[in-house]
């Protein structure tokens, strides 16, 4: 299936055609997988276009950078205005946004550091990621027999290409096997988090999620959920879980960019409470999309808008 994307392409300062934006094959990204991104949301919402946790994302994108002693020339504010820029270059009303960084062609070899840093953003229409019906009804899932990355590996904290190859294993196990998606558990055993999605788990009445030290990455709408569940009144702790606690929750569902708050109806074939999403799950999601999309007031200010400044002349300056 081809990629719903949108004419114009950020590179280093310059816009470009998508058409444009390749690389040479002798890039060290394709060799050695030297890449950081970021998967970030831009919603419409009645006000006009709005990204979602800019300032966070982008801290993310330049933090993982810093794990991996990459130094983009760009500052944080500029990597955030070239993002809403896109938009609204792209003339769009909702899109996804991925920003790239990579070592470029320089030297061969495992040795990064002569390698130029190349940055690029690209937009598309990115749908729900984990199927149409999926936030509503639900999804069955999978734990896997990949394990996530383990600490003294690869930095779980940085959003890095080389990491979605342990992902990838995940995700094309779930599928062959008929699931949805897959769930890693950490080198300790202990649940970590979907291929590309974090997890929460709701018993008794309290949510639960695990923590950073499950080598997780430090999911932006993770922390939304912890931030809106606790606003909601809802008791929320970050706590290691057992496998088995999937399988005799209430509630489980995952948190991410791309999967929004997706509920988890099913675990190796086991139902989830009653095999259908949960009213906390519910009730969260609705929080969030209500925000997300402009409907309720944006009360933690996690919108960035992207609406075209009015023009001195139109505005009737
Ligand atoms: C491995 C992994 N975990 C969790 C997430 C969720 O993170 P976020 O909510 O910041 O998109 C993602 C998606 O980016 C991911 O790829």
């Amino acid at each position: 299936m081809a990629i719903d994307h949108y004419a114009q392409v950020w590179h280093n300062g310059k816009f470009i055609p998508w058409e444009d934006a390749t690389i040479h094959v002798a890039a060290h990204v394709l060799h050695y997988a030297s890449s950081i991104f970021e998967g970030i949301r831009c919603y419409e919402t009645p006000q006009g276009p709005a990204i979602f946790r800019l300032k966070e994302h982008t801290d993310r994108l330049v933090n993982s950078c810093k794990i991996y002693r990459m130094e983009p020339p760009y500052s944080r504010e500029q990597l955030a205005q070239a993002m809403v820029e896109l938009v609204r270059v792209n003339n769009v009303r909702h899109c996804y946004l991925r920003p790239l960084i990579f070592r470029g062609v320089g030297d061969m070899g495992v040795n990064p550091f002569n390698n130029p840093i190349e940055v690029y953003i690209l937009s598309w229409a990115w749908g729900k990621y984990l199927g149409h019906e999926a936030l509503r009804d639900g999804v069955d899932v999978c734990v896997s027999s990949w394990q996530r990355i383990a600490p003294n590996t690869l930095p779980a904290l940085a959003k890095a290409g080389a990491n979605y190859m342990n992902a990838q294993l995940i995700k094309m196990e779930a599928l062959t096997n008929g699931y949805t998606e897959g769930i890693s558990l950490d080198t300790s055993g202990y649940v970590s988090e979907g291929s590309g999605e974090n997890i929460f788990v709701v018993r008794g009445g309290r949510i639960f999620t695990p923590p950073l030290s499950a080598c997780i990455l430090p999911g932006i709408t993770r922390d939304s959920v912890i931030t809106l569940a606790r606003d909601l009144g809802y008791d929320l702790t970050e706590q290691t879980l057992s496998r088995e606690m999937l399988y005799i929750a209430d509630e489980v569902f995952f948190t991410g960019t791309a999967a929004e708050i997706t509920p988890i109806r099913s675990v190796d074939r086991i139902p989830v409470g009653t095999g259908k999403p949960g009213p906390i799950t519910r009730a969260l999601q609705e929080s969030f999309l209500a925000i997300v999309e402009g409907r309720a007031e944006d009360r933690f200010n996690w919108l960035t808008s992207c609406r075209q400044p009015v023009a001195a002349s139109s505005a009737g300056l």
